[in-house]
């Protein structure tokens, strides 16, 4: 059985891909259109994983895959649409607005989850439901997943 990794203050703790996945799912199950959910971390820490687990808590059972080079997927049959985006190969918040994404990354009818938020959120205002999320590297197999809803 899945469990979702164990619960530590504000941090959650996950052993295995399955456990984030799970906790993504858990996450996504509880979110609702409007929400962004913004991720923060190293290289290949976890978040397009956590991302798979928040789409398929939205009831998406379709393939989550790194939107790396597409800039973002869309994921839609589940609850609501879900925005997929990886800013790694922008700079800035210019970038992004250059690249066409700024209305994506504030659909209020979908829940947005973004890779490599950081290159967005500096200079880009206000929202009204964000949740910032870091995910730390504690070894090969654990990550220390924490976050912070904003605004809610
Ligand atoms: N507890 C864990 N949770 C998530 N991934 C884990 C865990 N333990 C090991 N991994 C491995 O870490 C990697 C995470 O990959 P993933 O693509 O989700 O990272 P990412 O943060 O999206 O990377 P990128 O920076 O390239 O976008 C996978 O290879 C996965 O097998
Ligand atoms: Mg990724």
């Amino acid at each position: 059985m899945d469990t979702d990794g164990y619960r530590l203050g504000d941090e959650f703790i996950t052993r295995s891909v399955e456990e984030t996945v799970a906790l993504g799912e858990r996450w996504g199950s509880e979110l609702s259109a409007g929400w962004v959910v913004a991720m923060d971390a190293d290289l290949g820490a976890g978040k397009t994983q956590l991302a798979r687990g928040i789409a398929r808590g939205l009831e998406f059972s379709g393939r989550v895959q790194s939107p790396t080079f597409a800039l973002i997927n869309v994921y839609e049959g589940g609850r609501c649409p879900v925005y997929h985006l990886d800013l790694y190969r922008l700079d800035d918040a210019q970038a992004v607005f250059d690249a066409g994404l700024e209305e994506s990354l504030r659909e209020p009818d979908g829940v947005t989850v973004v890779e490599w938020a950081e290159r967005w959120l500096k200079g880009a205002g206000d929202f009204k439901k964000l949740r910032q999320v870091q995910i730390a590297t504690l070894s090969e197999t654990e990550r220390c997943i924490s976050y912070e809803d904003l605004g809610a």
